[in-house]
């Protein structure tokens, strides 16, 4: 049994989610179905799209909305994808899964996004695409990425699984550019347990992502979203089993009721850390008065080589803490990969922390946690007399 007294996510689960998949499981239609359909208009509202312009795709998780993404940019064999080697490992993975390979590129210090000025020197006869994520949902430098793929004619994918609320520009994520891409995993700010989604400009592509996450099948979206099928299809080109389910997408309504709170509740703990930690020793917070941003979670970057520290003297005080994330090309799998100058991700990854994060965080719970941090990470910058006194570095 775990000791742990605040864990570093804790989905948002209460009676009106328990309500909604009692519902879904009631209804009995278990696959994709009526609350799919509800589901992609729900988040269609909520990012304001004009569905005659752009459209919501729901899938089963992010990993298979990026890998569909990757499939609609064209992405294919011996192609190169570029991104932060700075990544979820399903970026990785995905684009792989598509035939490509990934490119890997630094990060910019001040968002842990993507460095343009780094991307430009990596395009090569071969790229196809740019993948970019919003780190911890804070958007990283959306003008430059876009201007960079209009010059050299790459499509652009943008990893919005940490950033679904968070807004750019006033306009909120998913709401522009070319192909965003959502997680709704079990650790997200929404929950649907596992799902995913993808939102593209309306037109072919909807209608092929409708066909590769049924395996193929041509049966008609309309007719599912009534909880029917057709026992008669054709299948004329490849296809996954990547359709989001009844239950999950029922679940995730639910949550999207309560998106704004999640939001205000998660802003206002992120300030709190920001308020509490300025100045701590050892410790740097995120350059970010989290405005526009819809933290999925709150990190910090612990200097000196005092990572580990803090995180038994943190688990010691039943703290969690989690790291996001080990960058990709330190992975075997991974390691042959083409890359750039990765100075900034190869000093910055090996400082990042995540904290606790929840929605409807309790300010003492975030109190609690910045005091351990302040007392774990004072404790590493002056090492306690006794400690001292045995030769023990700090
Ligand atoms: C940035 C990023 N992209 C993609 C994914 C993959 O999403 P999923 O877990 O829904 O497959 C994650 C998951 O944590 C993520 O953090």
């Amino acid at each position: 049994m775990s000791d742990i007294r605040i864990p570093v996510f804790k989905p948002y689960i209460a009676a009106e989610t328990m309500e909604a998949a009692f519902d879904a499981l009631r209804l009995g239609w278990l696959g994709m179905g009526s609350y799919v359909r509800d589901f992609e208009q729900a988040v269609a509202t909520q990012l304001g799209l004009d569905q005659r312009e752009r459209q919501v795709v729901a899938v089963n998780t992010g990993t298979s909305a990026l890998h569909l993404a990757l499939l609609i940019a064209g992405v294919g064999e011996g192609d190169e994808v570029i991104t932060p080697s700075l990544n979820n490992i399903g970026d990785f993975q995905a684009i792989r899964m598509a035939g490509g390979d990934p490119v890997f590129c630094d990060i910019e210090e001040s968002t842990l996004g993507i460095d343009v000025n780094k991307a430009v020197e990596l395009v090569s006869p071969r790229t196809k695409a740019i993948i970019a994520v919003d780190y911890d949902g804070v958007p990283c430098d959306w003008d430059a990425v876009h201007d960079l793929a209009r010059r050299r004619g790459l499509r652009v994918i943008h990893d919005a699984a940490h950033s679904f609320g968070s807004r750019h520009e006033g306009r909120p994520i998913g709401a522009f550019g070319d192909i965003v891409v959502f997680s709704f995993d079990p650790v997200k700010t929404l929950t649907c347990i596992d799902g995913g989604a993808l939102v593209v400009n309306a037109g072919d592509d909807v209608e092929r992502l409708r066909r590769y996450r049924l395996l193929g099948m041509d049966q008609k979206a309309e007719r599912m979203y009534a909880n029917a099928r057709a026992w008669t299809y054709d299948v004329a080109g490849c296809g996954f089993r990547y359709h989001l389910a009844n239950l999950h997408a029922a679940i995730g309504l639910s949550q999207l009721r309560r998106l704004s709170e999640f939001v205000v509740t998660r802003r206002k703990a992120c300030r709190l850390y920001n308020r509490l930690l300025a100045g701590c020793p050892g410790i740097v917070t995120p350059q970010t008065d989290f405005d526009d941003v819809a933290a999925f979670a709150y990190y910090v970057r612990v200097l000196g080589g005092q990572r580990e520290r803090l995180i038994a003297g943190l688990r010691e005080r039943g703290i969690d803490s989690g790291i996001h994330w080990i960058p990709g090309h330190r992975f075997s799998y991974f390691r042959d990969c083409r890359r750039g100058d990765l100075s900034t991700i190869d000093r910055v990854a090996d400082e990042l922390l995540t904290l606790p994060l929840h929605s409807f965080m309790p300010p003492e719970t975030v109190a609690e946690v910045a005091e351990a941090v302040r007392e774990c990470s004072g404790w590493a910058a002056r090492p306690p007399a006794c400690f001292a006194a045995f030769g023990a570095r700090a």
